[in-house]
């Protein structure tokens, strides 16, 4: 039989345990942080289980091309970009084009900040996302992006420097199990010969992982690796 006082006792035990438990759901490492932190960039309502807004975002332009799709606008890669560049990448021009910065200048800067700002009305996340969620986001945009005109062309769309036979190798070896040699697997997706026509958010992808899905984050390869794997990638039938 369980007393009031072991009751209390239960009680303030589960505080003590709640407390040490939110210490060590949070890793020691920061990786699989920005990775989370990068598939909530790509589309947070599927990492949370939730369903888009159905209203448009504050800060969308009336006149952008997306502008009667909460389920597109919502989501930061839409105004900031998969290369993180906003309106300065490739979202400078076509469909995608708000003329809305990119999240670049804002990395080193610091985690509250971040989270303030996507608290803010202007964005709108505070009722959307949880202190976890945004921390995440936060340790993403301050610690885990990368200067994508590093590893691909900006003109060609070509990834620079890869090395084809490497990447087949590597390819082969860790993708083909579950996207086949041809790259047209799982059933459904895109192939890759066609989605190398947006090679940043390939690598975003490689990098972070894809929500919701069994892909996982390979930001643990080196990205000469990364950028082997995707000049095999524009090998693949379309
Ligand atoms: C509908 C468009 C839109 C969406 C969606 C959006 N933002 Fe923004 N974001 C903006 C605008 C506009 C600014 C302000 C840019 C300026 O100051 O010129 C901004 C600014 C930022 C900045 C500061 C950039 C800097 O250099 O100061 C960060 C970081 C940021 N957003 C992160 C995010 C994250 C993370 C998400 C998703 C959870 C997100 N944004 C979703 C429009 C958007
Ligand atoms: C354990 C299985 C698994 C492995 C290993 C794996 N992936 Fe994936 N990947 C997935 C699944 C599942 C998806 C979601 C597919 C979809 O969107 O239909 C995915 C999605 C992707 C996407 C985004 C596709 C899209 O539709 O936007 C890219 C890019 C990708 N994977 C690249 C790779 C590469 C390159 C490798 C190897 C370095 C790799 N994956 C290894 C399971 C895997």
């Amino acid at each position: 039989m369980t007393t009031k006082f072991q009751m209390l006792g239960l009680g303030v035990m589960s505080l003590v345990l709640g407390v040490s438990l939110s210490v060590s759901t949070a890793y020691a490492e920061t990786e699989s942080s920005k990775a989370r932190g990068g598939q909530l960039y790509d589309k947070w309502y599927a990492m949370i289980g939730a369903s888009a807004p159905d209203n448009m975002h504050p800060l969308y332009p009336a006149n952008g091309k997306y502008a009667s799709k909460p389920q597109s606008n919502w989501r930061c890669k839409e105004c900031h970009g998969w290369d993180y560049q906003g309106a300065n990448g490739a979202y400078k021009s076509g469909k995608h084009a708000t003329g809305i910065k990119g999240i670049d200048g804002a990395a080193g800067r610091n985690a509250d900040e971040i989270v303030a700002l996507l608290k803010a009305p202007e964005h709108g996340y505070g009722d959307k996302l949880s202190d976890a969620d945004l921390q995440d986001l936060a340790t993403f945009i301050n610690a885990g992006q990368v200067n994508m005109d590093n590893y691909v062309d900006r003109a060609s769309k070509k990834p620079l420097g890869g090395d084809m036979a490497k990447g087949a190798a590597y390819y082969n070896t860790m993708c083909a199990q579950c996207h086949g040699r041809d790259g047209k697997q799982p059933k459904g997706m895109k192939s890759f010969g066609k989605q190398m026509g947006n090679p940043w958010e390939v690598m975003h992808k490689i990098l972070n992982g894809q929500p919701d899905s069994d892909m996982p984050a390979l930001r643990a390869l080196e990205r000469q690796v990364v950028v082997d794997i995707m000049s095999h990638l524009t090998t693949l039938p379309e």
